[in-house]
């Protein structure tokens, strides 16, 4: 099993100082930057775009843990894997032709990864286990910060760890929602080796070093 990674979700920072946000991961000593794309359509929400995504890149050199919250994510590959992306994270449901689509991810340079929503089943990468360098089991709806974790999710994640055992995956299995030192307990003991965390980070009142450990567990 990978070491677990900890992602902080720049969807929690203030939006008018997201510099001042990338400080605060790289300050904590987490390991990547999960960044969130949202387009108003897959999901209710809108965030920003590879423009962004290109500023931000100029302030760090963590890697980006980009989620792709969008509809026809195809269409923007190249553009956010040009804007400094490492990984591009697609929603499955907003991929008819997922196969196709993470060998372009891979074409384009980015490591592939693929997201699924509460109720979308395992199933749905099932086939492609060759393809993906990372599993998202979604453990809210996607679109908002703040969310409670669902913990029914939990059996979700036991059998996606078994899934990608089972095939000689080495993917990277990733949590995201509601994630905090207890939930992360959770997924850890379930099988998670990543975890983002929003809220949970951006809001933490004491320091913030001693949350990353406590996430990595
Ligand atoms: C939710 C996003 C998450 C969000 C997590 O749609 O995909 O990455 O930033 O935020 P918290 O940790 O607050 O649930
Ligand atoms: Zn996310």
């Amino acid at each position: 099993m990978s070491r677990p990674l900890v992602a902080p979700s720049i969807l929690s920072a203030d939006f008018a100082d997201l510099a001042g946000g990338l400080r605060t991961i790289e300050e904590s000593g987490a390991d990547w930057v999960h960044v969130d794309i949202m387009d108003g359509r897959f999901v209710p929400n809108i965030t920003f775009g590879p423009p962004v995504v290109e500023a931000l890149r100029r302030r760090t050199g963590l890697p980006f843990d980009t989620h792709l919250m969008i509809v026809e994510p195809e269409r923007y590959l190249k553009a956010f894997a040009k804007a400094g992306c490492t990984g591009l994270t697609v929603q499955a449901e907003a991929c008819p032709h997922l196969h196709r689509t993470l060998q372009e991810i891979r074409e384009a340079g980015c490591k592939a990864g693929v997201a699924l929503n509460p109720s979308t089943p395992l199933a749905a990468v099932e086939n492609v286990l060759g393809d993906l360098d990372l599993l998202l089991v979604m453990t809210v709806n996607p679109g908002f910060g703040g969310q409670s974790f669902i913990r029914s999710m939990l059996p979700k994640i036991e059998k996606a760890r078994a899934m990608l055992d089972a095939a000689g995956s080495k993917a990277v299995l990733e949590v995201d929602g509601g994630v905090n030192a207890e939930t992360a307990a959770l997924c850890r003991k379930a099988g998670a080796t990543a975890f983002v965390a929003g809220n949970a980070f951006f809001g933490h009142k004491g320091d913030r070093r001693e949350l990353v450990q406590a996430l990595r567990g």
